[in-house]
């Protein structure tokens, strides 16, 4: 396998006496979808934040493309290519949806030519914000409230925000959740065509949505690393069943 663009080495993270992400060593191949599967509570969200600089490690390491970015903070690593959308829903409800596009396309710019605003980078975030809209499909709605909007929107409008950022690489935590299955399929179809130029690691608990759109699955289990490989190796691995696939589980 080629160097991958994302890895962490023994990565670990405790609040208090939980070790909610327990030695994790994972490397995540350029261009793939990545999905990390496990029942709630495995730490799937702690490791997402630790890679998006929502949250610093305890001890162990993480690497974008070669450099370290361990301690390194949100809007470092955002502006390094990482994006992330979240598990809950984080958008400002009382802006419109392009208002919401424009503040993520503005935190890219360094933080002067935020206040200097000269014309050129104006029309980078202009762009930015409007292409944002374009492939979160929501170009029609760039002037509706987004708190008017339908959760499935909503989510929809996260990713866009998540988008403007111009990231390389996609964290996304639960796209799917609380969806329909109309709505969920939209985002499907979305998500695939995100990956045809973005890497996505994607936490995801609807296995059908998984095992239509990964091409590398790890499965966590408390805080640790239970498998990784090819979803049709998860898919036939007796311990990732006994552990998470086909228990009947209800998420
Ligand atoms: N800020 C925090 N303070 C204390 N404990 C936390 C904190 N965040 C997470 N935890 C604990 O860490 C563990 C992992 O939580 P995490 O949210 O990462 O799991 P998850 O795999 O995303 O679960 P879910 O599928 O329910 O979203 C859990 O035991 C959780 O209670
Ligand atoms: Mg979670």
């Amino acid at each position: 396998m080629t160097e991958p663009i994302l890895r962490t080495d023994h990565l670990c993270k405790n609040f208090g006496a939980i070790f909610a992400v327990n030695s994790v060593s994972i490397g995540f191949a350029a261009g793939q979808v990545h999905a990390i599967i496990g029942p709630n509570g495995a730490g799937k969200t702690t490791l997402i934040d630790l890679l998006s600089g929502d949250t610093q490690p305890t001890s162990g390491g993480i690497y974008f493309k070669g450099r370290d970015v361990t301690r390194a903070p949100v809007d470092r690593v955002s502006r390094l290519g990482v994006g992330r959308s979240y598990q809950k829903t984080n958008i400002f409800p009382r802006f419109t949806c392009e208002q919401n596009c424009w503040l993520g396309a503005q935190s890219r710019l360094p933080n002067s030519m935020r206040f200097l605003r000269p014309a050129s980078s104006y029309s980078q975030v202009r762009e930015r914000t409007q292409r944002a809209l374009e492939l979160c499909r929501l170009d029609h709605r760039g002037q509706a409230i987004a708190g008017t909007l339908s959760y499935g929107e909503q989510r929809q409008l996260e990713i866009g925000m998540m988008l403007a950022t111009g990231p390389e690489l996609l964290l996304l935590d639960e796209p799917l959740a609380g969806m329909g299955n109309e709505e969920a399929a939209d985002v499907i179809e979305l998500l695939k065509e995100l990956a045809k130029d973005h890497t996505l690691i994607l936490i995801e608990h609807d296995m059908d949505a998984v095992f239509a759109v990964a091409e590398a699955m790890t499965v966590m289990v408390s805080g640790q690393v239970l498998a990784s490989g090819t979803p049709e190796v998860i898919r036939n691995n007796a311990e990732v069943q006994d552990a998470y696939l086909g228990t009947g589980e209800d998420h």
